[in-house]
């Protein structure tokens, strides 16, 4: 994908009304601090457009990013965030939910999980969340720079095993630092979810 130009255009809170766009959307959920917003900005090509933190709980709104006004990549506020209040944590859990089940242009969701560590509870919830949709996940191994290449494997299994997943999902490791499967991800969006046609592929590799 050449990105052209990039614009958070919409910014979601609890009571907000959700947008309905006419352009097809990707959404990124998981975990607080597993990297959803940096992933959105590597696919960007942008260091910090999406805002980032070593602090959990940094995106607490529904962002959508349009990109090339062909498509929009939606950031979802991080779960499992352990400073917030319990009725916060409710509230979240059904924008989340809403959007899930309102979004007409919702093409797939990416799951992001921490290649270090095992899925938590709240991850299989929210795997389960996106499945009863009706929609078949990609899973996204974040963080993979932090890992030996010796560990990969297992932990690949470790995450595939954790969250159960239904035999065929997809799953890729990424590295927000070594950008490693950045391209693979665009790759499946662009072909498998957005429909883009030969010649248009074809036209955003030769421009790469
Ligand atoms: P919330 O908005 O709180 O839900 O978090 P988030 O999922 O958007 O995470 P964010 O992208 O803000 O990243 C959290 C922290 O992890 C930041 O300090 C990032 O720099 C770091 N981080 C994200 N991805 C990677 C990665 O692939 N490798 C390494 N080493 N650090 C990463
Ligand atoms: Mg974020």
């Amino acid at each position: 994908m050449v990105i052209k130009n990039i614009n958070l255009e919409t910014v979601c809170g609890i009571t907000s009304t959700l947008p309905e766009n006419d352009k097809p959307e990707i959404a990124f959920a998981g975990k607080s601090n597993v990297g959803k917003s940096s992933l959105i900005n590597a696919l960007m090509n942008r260091k910090s457009y999406a805002r980032t933190s070593q602090t959990p709980g940094k995106t607490q709104t529904i962002n959508f990013y349009n990109i090339n006004d062909q498509l929009y990549l939606v950031d979802l506020p991080g779960y499992g965030y352990a400073k917030v209040s319990q009725r916060e944590k409710e509230q979240w859990g059904t924008l989340i939910e809403r959007y899930l089940h309102q979004s007409k242009q919702l093409k797939v969701v990416f799951l992001l999980i921490d290649i270090r560590h095992e899925p938590g509870e709240h991850d299989k919830l929210m795997y389960s969340w996106v499945t009863d949709q009706g929609y078949h996940p990609v899973i996204i191994a974040t963080k993979l720079d932090k890992l030996k290449r010796s560990q990969v494997d297992k932990h690949m299994k470790m995450v595939k095993q954790g969250l159960n997943l239904i035999p065929g999902t997809k799953i890729i490791p990424f590295s927000a630092v070594t950008k490693q499967g950045r391209d693979e991800i665009w790759q499946l969006a662009e072909t498998e979810f957005l429909g883009l046609d030969e010649e248009e592929q074809d036209g955003a590799k030769l421009k790469k």
